[in-house]
């Protein structure tokens, strides 16, 4: 019997399986009722006592090598398709269509903003989200007991004051004054936080694309031109800017701009809240103080800044009602914006 089962063991080890009709030649000769195995243990009780124990091993032993042997040819066929086999492939049939993917209307709108600032001569910088206080705040002007650096405004990392979600993009400025050697013309698109109750019309992270110009004699009709060059490509010839007085800490003077609305073309309307304006950004010339923390020479160079939201400006432009929409996720939503 222990002869039988060394030849068994070896012609299974050494068997070659070409096709699945001799897989299960294979089936049936060593694994089917009557095969090789059912034969030796219908013979196993003519084994004597003594030898019992030893044979059954060896039996196990076979059974379980022919049933793993088995199992591995049949994984192989099922994985390979075999030429033989494979189904025909028709080849004047029409392609099956693999749907067009989607950007997102945020993504829509930063590449819209970004080309019009490159036709300019803009370059586009990038910087950390997880900020320090230094680039966020410090370097920007902000008084030490500025609200801005208040835990119900800022989300500050494990409660660490030094280190935050950046809540501006302003804090790109920054980094790139503290690089660079003017003329520097960039902007820099990105996601910032703010510790705020989320509803329709505000999220704890939305987006801003910061600008920044910096060269010898820059002055506020620089700044004047190229957003009104900015408000044309973006919001229509018609548009129309306007100017307003304001304060932020990292710039002198600063300024908010306002776009003629371009929903009722400045008429009035629920969108403008009837006043033909919407508020789009804040500018503003760059503080000597700012400059200079960051290693420009406030005596020779000056420039200006500006910093917008870009959620709006897609809620605008697509007229989504709830700014959440911009962060679920949802396909339905974002199937909207398929083209092609
Ligand atoms: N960082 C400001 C904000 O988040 C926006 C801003 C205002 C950016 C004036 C600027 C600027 O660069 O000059 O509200």
């Amino acid at each position: 019997m222990k002869q039988r089962i060394e030849k068994l063991t070896e012609a299974i080890r050494s068997a070659s399986i070409q096709t699945p009709e001799e897989l299960e030649a294979f089936r049936i000769e060593y694994l089917g009722k009557k095969g090789a195995l059912a034969e030796l243990f219908e013979h196993f009780k003519e084994v004597p006592a003594e030898e019992k124990r030893e044979v059954g091993q060896l039996v196990n032993q076979l059974k379980n090598l022919a049933a793993e042997s088995y199992e591995h040819w049949k994984a192989h066929f099922e994985s390979v398709p075999l030429a033989s086999s494979a189904p025909v492939t028709d080849l004047t049939r029409p392609a099956i269509l693999t749907p067009p993917g989607a950007f997102h209307p945020l993504t829509l709108v930063k590449k819209e903003i970004t080309a019009i600032f490159t036709r300019l001569g803009y370059t586009v910088s990038e910087g950390p989200e997880i900020e320090d206080d230094w680039h966020n705040f410090s370097a920007l002007n902000f008084p030490p007991e500025h609200p801005a650096r208040e835990m119900q405004d800022t989300f500050f990392i494990d409660k660490n004051p030094e280190i935050a979600l950046r809540t501006h993009t302003s804090s790109v400025q920054v980094r790139v004054m503290e690089n660079q050697k003017p003329p520097i013309r960039t902007i820099s698109p990105g996601r910032v936080y703010r510790n705020e109750a989320i509803s329709a019309r505000s999220h704890c992270f939305f987006h801003q694309v910061e600008g920044l110009y910096i060269d010898r004699n820059i002055s506020m009709a620089h700044l004047k031109h190229d957003l009104y060059f900015f408000a044309r490509e973006m919001f229509g010839p018609e548009t129309r800017i306007r100017l307003r007085p304001s304060y932020f800490p990292f710039t002198e003077p600063s300024a908010e701009m306002d776009v003629s609305c371009n929903i009722c073309g400045g008429k009035g309307c629920n969108i403008c809240k009837y006043s033909g304006w919407l508020e789009i950004m804040g500018c503003g010339m760059v503080d000597p103080n700012v400059l200079e923390n960051c290693g420009i020479d406030p005596d020779i160079y000056s420039g200006f800044a500006f910093g917008m939201g870009y959620d709006r400006i897609a809620m605008l432009k697509y007229q989504i009602r709830d700014i959440r929409l911009l962060s679920e996720n949802d396909l339905r939503f974002l199937s909207q914006f398929v083209s092609g």
